[in-house]
């Protein structure tokens, strides 16, 4: 996205992968990346100026990321209003949480030259599912909060092989789950590894706890009450009564959302995907009714021995 083209020739030059059949994946700095989320990851760096008060969420791929955004837009609006959106009205009816919520490789920094976000009211929402290392240096510099969520292993592959399968026609059918595991185990996926992305956000959190929360989607499904009022407190905006912690929580329930017609009936412009793919059943545990005992076996070994000694269990 450089002006002189020079992202290009370092995409060239970029160790290749592939995910599924056909997602063509190239390597950076230990991450894959789909080219054209590199190349927004560069501008974002580039360009991106991060505000004090700006809030920033990151996560991996199929960890919940669409629930933090929901939540947290839900719960910034309560207080907010102006570019986050008016008080009361029911926004996440309207569209779904990836429009409110943008993420920075995917729907911010896809354009040449890259958006001027200098005028949007403060304070600045937005997602990433860029690593630690590759985010601008002003997020890491400025004041800004960022909040990162992430999910047990198993859960998040099984998530993952049926999200991108429902991109296949039924005569295609399923992608070969030993096939995919294996990709996952590699790291070879979308903003992968896994343990590498988790891990630089877990020891930043340690570093920094008041600059980054680190949640996970086990935890939030177990106890949404307490969890909510942990990030709505973090956020410095905390919740006047257990009511509203609870209407809040029901309004970005999976339940709900992926029941409103626009998450039903909409499709998300920039990967062409139907909206209803983001909202599937939310069940801790899922995995067991995919992985053979072999796959399970092997992904707790890899579990335990990357975050040995982290003080992460997942
Ligand atoms: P499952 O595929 O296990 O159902 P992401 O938003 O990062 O893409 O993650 C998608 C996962 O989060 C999916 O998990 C999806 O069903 C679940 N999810 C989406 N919205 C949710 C919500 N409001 N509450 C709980 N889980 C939700």
């Amino acid at each position: 996205m450089d002006p002189d083209g020079s992202t290009k020739i370092v995409l060239d030059q970029l160790p290749k992968g592939s995910f599924f059949e056909n997602l063509d994946l190239v390597q950076r700095d230990g991450f894959w990346y789909r080219p054209r989320h590199l190349e927004a990851a560069i501008a974002c760096y580039s360009w991106f100026d991060a505000r004090d008060d700006d809030v920033i969420l990151a996560s991996s791929m199929k960890t919940g990321s669409n629930w933090l955004k929901a939540l947290c837009f839900s719960i910034m609006q309560r207080h907010c209003g102006g570019d986050v959106g008016a008080k009361n009205e029911d926004l996440l009816a309207r569209h779904h949480p990836s429009f409110h919520v943008r993420t920075l490789e995917v729907r911010v920094y896809t354009e040449n030259p890259p958006p001027d976000l200098s005028g949007m009211q403060s304070p600045r929402l937005f997602h990433t599912h860029l690593p630690y290392s590759a985010l601008p240096e002003s997020i890491k510099k400025s004041k800004c909060k960022m909040v990162y969520i992430t999910r047990n292993p198993k859960d998040t592959f099984v998530s993952m092989w049926h999200f991108f399968n429902t991109r296949r026609t039924p005569e295609q059918g399923s992608y070969p789950l030993e096939d995919a595991f294996e990709s996952f185990c590699n790291g070879v996926f979308h903003f992968g590894p896994f343990f590498d992305h988790v891990l630089q956000y877990w020891n930043q959190s340690l570093k920094m706890p008041h600059k980054i929360l680190f949640l996970k989607y086990e935890d939030l499904r177990r106890n949404p009450k307490d969890q909510v009022k942990r990030l709505a407190s973090f956020l410095g905006k905390p919740f006047a009564d257990e009511e509203e912690v609870e209407e809040l929580i029901r309004n970005c329930s999976l339940e709900r959302l992926k029941n409103l017609e626009v998450n039903k009936k909409g499709v998300d412009p920039w990967i062409d995907m139907p909206y209803s793919a983001y909202f599937r059943k939310g069940v801790v545990g899922d995995w067991e009714n995919v992985l053979t005992p072999e796959m399970s076996q092997r992904l707790d070994q890899i579990t335990s021995m990357k975050l040995e000694g982290s003080g992460l269990d997942l």
